[in-house]
């Protein structure tokens, strides 16, 4: 068997059905959102990996200093040899968890981006060719099934990507998790803290404009995609702080008053001058609230690190 192998269980045209759904659903209420997976086709994961690398951007680099400070305590803790990863993206921090397994046997790669598992993949196996790499171009929050390696299995969620999901959907989103756990097998959950707006707002809002292309990407997935004529230039892109909610949201808010056509789907969306459309929430968490949520889903953190600056925790968990 190759040792690289990619199941797709989002057909590209459910994927449309799906985005269609979404449109409808998002576009058409007031105030519109849409959520944030749809940022990720190959420009949108290319300018994500560009956001990793700005100097504002700092969870990527904080993320990476916890791994490299303790994977061997991960490696001791949970003897995995298989590692499922969610929302993989580039696998690039991932190297420093693989390296520090003895006996990993299996590295599971999920993601909505193919382009993303192609090229994180092929560097992986390049690195580590005793690997077997099984990619899956799958939705983490649409019955998400595993394919049959040896356990343990450590699974990562890593990036603060959890802070992407609303609340609710943090909470089915642990639920399946959980059921997807067996005994001896682990969850390894990166988040992003709570800290000062300053810090936070400069990380979603940087001065080359990185954030703001990665945003507007949206509209191209939704022009390419769908046919929609949305002109990014129409839009401006923005990153405030909630603090009741403590997240922060990227929202596109409309220049002037347009109206976007989207013909194969019948449907032509309004926007007033000024009127913004929410495209991603960024969850910032304190280390109760992540307790919390995890027990809530019969699930127990036994570590919590964060950076040398307390800016970013991972979190390993275990079934109840
Ligand atoms: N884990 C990497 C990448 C984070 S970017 C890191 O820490 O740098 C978020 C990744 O999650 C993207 O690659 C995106 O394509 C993927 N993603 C977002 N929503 C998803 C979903 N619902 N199902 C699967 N993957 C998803
Ligand atoms: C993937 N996710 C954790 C990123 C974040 O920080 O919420 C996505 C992102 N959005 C803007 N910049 C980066």
């Amino acid at each position: 068997m190759s040792p690289f192998t990619m199941t797709r269980t989002l057909p590209v045209d459910t994927t449309t059905a799906a985005l269609r759904e979404d449109v409808t659903d998002g576009l058409t209420r007031t105030p519109k959102r849409l959520p944030p997976k749809w940022f990720y086709d190959a420009r949108g994961s290319e300018l994500f990996e560009e956001i990793t690398r700005l100097s504002e951007y700092y969870p990527t680099r904080a993320e990476r200093e916890i791994l490299i400070a303790r994977a061997a305590e991960i490696a001791d803790a949970t003897g995995a040899r298989t590692l499922v990863e969610l929302g993989s993206g580039s696998s690039e921090k991932t190297h420093h968890l693989i390296r520090a397994l003895p006996d990993l046997r299996a590295y599971v790669p999920v993601d909505v981006s193919e382009s993303a598992l192609e090229l994180a993949g092929r560097a992986l196996l390049t690195e580590h060719p005793e690997l077997t790499v099984h990619a899956m171009v799958a939705d983490f929050m649409n019955g998400l099934t595993l394919p049959d390696t040896p356990g343990p299995r450590l699974l990562a969620f890593l990036g603060g990507t959890i802070g992407n999901l609303l609340p609710s959907e943090r909470a089915e989103f642990f639920t399946a998790v959980s059921s997807l756990l067996s005994p001896g097998d682990a969850l390894l959950l990166g988040t992003d803290l709570v800290k000062d707006e300053a810090t936070l707002v400069a990380a979603y809002d940087d001065a080359q404009g990185v954030t703001a292309a990665f945003n507007k990407n949206v509209l191209a997935v939704l022009n390419r995609e769908l046919g929609a004529d949305f002109n990014p230039a129409d839009f401006d892109h923005l990153a405030v702080w909630n603090a009741e909610e403590e997240w922060i949201e990227m929202r596109l808010r409309a220049r002037k008053e347009l109206t976007a056509k989207i013909p194969s789907m019948d449907l032509a969306i309004h926007f007033a001058a000024g009127e913004e459309v929410r495209t991603e929430v960024s969850a910032k968490f304190r280390e109760k609230k992540v307790r919390t949520e995890l027990a809530a889903a019969g699930l127990e953190s036994r570590r919590w690190w964060t950076d040398a600056q307390g800016r970013f925790a991972l979190s390993l968990a275990v079934r109840t």
